[in-house]
């Protein structure tokens, strides 16, 4: 069966349909999942971004969409788009935006009855997939209960923005409202479950992101991700001109490291990957570390983890270093740098390395 998942944050423009599509193609073609994506706002953007992607414009001409599945549940194969060996769609388009008409239509008046529609569509074509994702739209409405109550998991996507980790303390709730009403229905449903939290910092030396970054590391503790994506204008540029999986350049290649990692923490995280899993390299760590802090913090970081590990390559690989290097090295580092930066990059290094599911000493660390 499936893994289903809804990524969503009330707020617009946070990153949700951006980290959906890089997501899936990280999933298919770098972990060889089979992986749909189903398009389920009227914005069309993942449909947009993913046709433009994999050179299939002329497939979507005359071709059905997520609309017309959820008129006739049974036809739901024939919206399928096929973009890559591994990686399919289900498009959208703004005809969507009539969902609610046709559901009145339908005769279906009920909050949480006009909410069963979507998993009509996917239990027709789930059994071919190890991921689906679903891409909804910023506000809450009908299309984000449909996506949750067809989920195995939710996913809260989060600006470090007071205004977008409101609204994604808002999605949470009324996903968390919307699973529990599923799971206490008579339709037999266990309920999505938070998956975690993914932190998309765009300005990185804010202290207003660090503030909001410490709050929810408060609130949300070990819910977040270690992965965190940061603003890359490559990711920008795609807009333009998409990538093109199979010729990356190294500044691809360095953006879908971030999206390679959060792929392969779902993975533990659902269970398809054991949790010992060797992470990132550590000289990736590095490289996603440098976003945290300025130019002389990161080479203190560079030199203080040089004397640490020596920098032998087999402990570079390996990441066989040990806590009281590790932590004498992080003292070091992080005596000059002011305290809720501190905080944050020292709990990162410390969930990267507890997700190793060593290191425990660390933890001491996040009292300083
Ligand atoms: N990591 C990133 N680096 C730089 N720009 C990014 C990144 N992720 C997303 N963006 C840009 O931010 C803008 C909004 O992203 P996106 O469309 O994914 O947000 P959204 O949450 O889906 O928006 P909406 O709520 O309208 O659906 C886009 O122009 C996108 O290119
Ligand atoms: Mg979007």
């Amino acid at each position: 069966m499936a893994i289903k998942i809804t990524l969503g944050n009330s707020k617009g423009g946070v990153g949700k349909t951006t980290t959906t599509c890089l997501l899936a193609i990280s999933l298919a073609k770098h972990f060889n999942q089979r992986v749909l994506v189903v398009d389920f706002d009227a914005q069309a953007d993942s449909t947009d971004f993913l046709v433009r992607t994999f050179n299939v414009q002329h497939e979507l001409a005359n071709h059905t969409s997520v609309f017309e599945a959820i008129k006739s549940p049974e036809t739901a194969a024939d919206a399928v788009v096929k973009l890559d060996e591994n990686l399919d769609l289900i498009p959208s388009g703004e005809e969507l935006s009539g969902l609610d008409l046709l559901l009145f239509n339908k005769g279906v008046f009920g909050e949480f009855e006009s909410g069963l529609y979507l998993d009509l569509v996917i239990q027709q074509v789930e059994a071919n997939y190890d991921f689906i994702l679903y891409d909804v739209p910023p506000t809450s409405n009908i299309q984000n209960i449909n996506a949750i109550v067809a989920s195995d998991y939710y996913i809260g996507v989060m600006m470090t923005q007071a205004k977008s980790y409101r609204q994604m303390s808002s999605f949470l709730k009324e996903s968390n409202k919307t699973a529990e009403s599923a799971h206490n229905s008579k339709y037999g449903y266990d309920g999505a479950q938070l998956l975690g939290i993914l932190m998309y910092l765009e300005n990185k030396r804010s202290n207003v992101d660090y503030t909001v970054i410490s709050s929810a590391l408060q609130t949300y503790g070990d819910n977040i991700f270690y992965s965190r994506i940061y603003e890359r204008e490559r990711v920008k540029r795609y807009d333009l001109v998409p990538p093109n999986p199979g010729k990356f350049d190294q500044h691809d290649k360095n953006t879908f490291a971030m999206y390679d990692s959060l792929a392969q923490e779902i993975l533990i995280r659902v269970g398809k990957l054991p949790a010992n899993t060797p992470k990132i390299r550590l000289e990736q760590l590095l490289e996603l570390a440098s976003d945290d802090l300025n130019h002389s913090e990161y080479n203190t970081l560079i030199e203080a983890f040089n004397k640490a590990v020596f920098y032998r390559d087999d402990v570079l690989e390996s990441l066989e270093f040990t806590a009281n290097q590790l932590t004498s090295a992080l003292r070091d580092v992080f005596k000059d740098i002011e305290t809720a930066k501190k905080r944050f990059v020292i709990q990162r290094i410390v969930q990267w390395t507890e997700s190793k599911g060593s290191l425990a000493q660390l933890k001491e660390l996040k009292n300083i």
